[in-house]
């Protein structure tokens, strides 16, 4: 899978270091050539030994001690990686390269190098919530570094929280996913909706519905990995949206359809899978409702517009709209339907009944369909079928 790919692995002194260890063995399985830089801190909790005997090269660690030619191996290490991955990557790695500082031979190799980047950062909680790495962290991701993690949970300081670098299999996956990537978005702007919007009952109460925001956030972060430059007009969602993206938040669906009228003539692609209520309270309770004494509680609602039906009547020349149809039954009459009343290129049909399908899960089983055929997918993650509706959407902006 990995075969003919370069990566550089930078392993830092933070105690998941011997996570690491697995992080190579498993990029050699997958055929990847790997090179392992320490620091100093790092050879104190691994012995470079593990990691020349796993990758089957030497180990770097201080750019000047060494008696062979490091003053240009930094160099030839930076250009030759595909990608540059930190496993652990500390509190101190995530500051200095921030801030452009090269003080060994990790942190030189890291500024020098034109590869995409992907830190796996590892740290105790008061360090990774600490302001200054949080500043860091953004300005990392701003000028375009990827991250994994970390996760939450026992830290080896004994706290809980977050701070514990992502398993190496989810660190593998994410190597994979950077590898994989296309730039054939390049340029373009892609609108993406997503997650569930809220329609106020009273004060204290809302109408909503179960979508978590996972697929469209998924839609988003790959378009940003193809090259796109992604707007998200995002409901209510609890998961962190991805940070390259210009993030639009609504609540109910008429600030969806504002928002959406205010910047889809500019946009090349428009993909929905926001989950817009279909109907909201006639009026909305100025004060708290109280009970009724037994008496059955009426509410009286109103249907709201339909935000991918008035994309459609806009649309222009050149736009590609993408919808979704969540169905429990009739799926393809249904998707059929509203593709040809939505005016749209493509709808991603999705039976949200199926297991391992539909709101809140990692994974979806979607057919895409469009006037001409119909793509049925097997279940597969979010990401993936992100992925999938993106391809489509490049194949039908060709055929036009
Ligand atoms: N949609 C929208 N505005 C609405 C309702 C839905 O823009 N008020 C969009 C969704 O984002 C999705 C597509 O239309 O891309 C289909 O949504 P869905 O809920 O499946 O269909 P509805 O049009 O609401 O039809 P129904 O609820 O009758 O199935």
């Amino acid at each position: 899978m990995f075969t003919g790919k370069n990566i550089v692995l930078g392993v830092t002194g933070g105690i998941a270091a011997y996570k690491a260890c697995e992080v190579v063995s498993r990029l050699k399985k997958l055929g990847a050539e790997v090179d392992v830089i320490m620091t100093e801190n790092a050879t104190k909790l691994v012995a470079p030994l593990t990691f020349e005997t796993l990758s089957c090269r030497p180990v770097c660690v201080d750019t000047f001690s060494r008696t062979e030619s490091w003053d240009v191996k930094h160099i030839s290490l930076a250009q030759k990686a595909d990608l540059f991955v930190v496993a652990p990557a500390t509190a101190n790695l995530m500051a200095k390269l921030a801030h452009g500082i090269a003080d060994d031979m990790l942190s030189t190799t890291l500024l020098a190098t034109k590869a995409p980047i992907l830190l796996a950062p590892a740290m105790n909680t008061g360090m990774w919530t600490a302001t200054a790495t949080q500043e860091n962290l953004r300005t990392l991701q701003n000028r375009g570094v990827h991250t994994v993690g970390p996760a939450s949970g026992f830290l080896a300081c004994g706290d809980t929280g977050a701070g514990r670098m992502s398993e190496p299999v989810q660190i593998v996956e994410e190597i994979q996913r950077l590898l994989t990537l296309k730039a054939d978005m390049d340029g373009l702007k892609v609108l993406v909706t997503a997650g569930p919007t809220v329609e106020r009952i009273d004060p204290v109460r809302y109408l909503t519905n179960d979508s978590s925001g996972k697929m469209g956030f998924a839609i988003a972060q790959a378009a940003i990995d193809r090259g796109a430059e992604v707007t998200v007009l995002c409901g209510n969602v609890h998961i962190s949206p991805p940070s390259q993206a210009k993030i639009v938040r609504v609540q109910s669906t008429q600030d969806l359809y504002d928002a959406m009228m205010k910047h889809c003539d500019e946009q090349d692609v428009i993909i929905q899978a926001a989950a817009p209520a279909d109907y909201r309270v006639k009026e909305i309770a100025p004060e708290k409702i109280k009970k009724q004494d037994g008496a059955a509680m009426v509410l009286e609602l109103v249907e709201n517009p339909d935000v991918a039906k008035a994309v459609g009547q806009r649309k222009h020349s050149g736009q590609t709209l993408v919808g979704f149809a969540a169905e429990t039954e009739n799926l393809l009459e249904n998707a059929e339907r509203k593709l040809t009343k939505k005016n749209l290129d493509l709808i991603v049909a999705n039976d949200v009944s199926q297991e391992g399908a539909g709101f809140g899960v990692d994974t979806n089983i979607v057919s895409l369909l469009t006037k001409n055929g119909l793509e049925q997918l097997p279940l597969m993650k979010k990401q993936e079928v992100a992925h999938r509706i993106l391809d489509k959407v490049i194949q039908l902006r060709a055929d036009n």
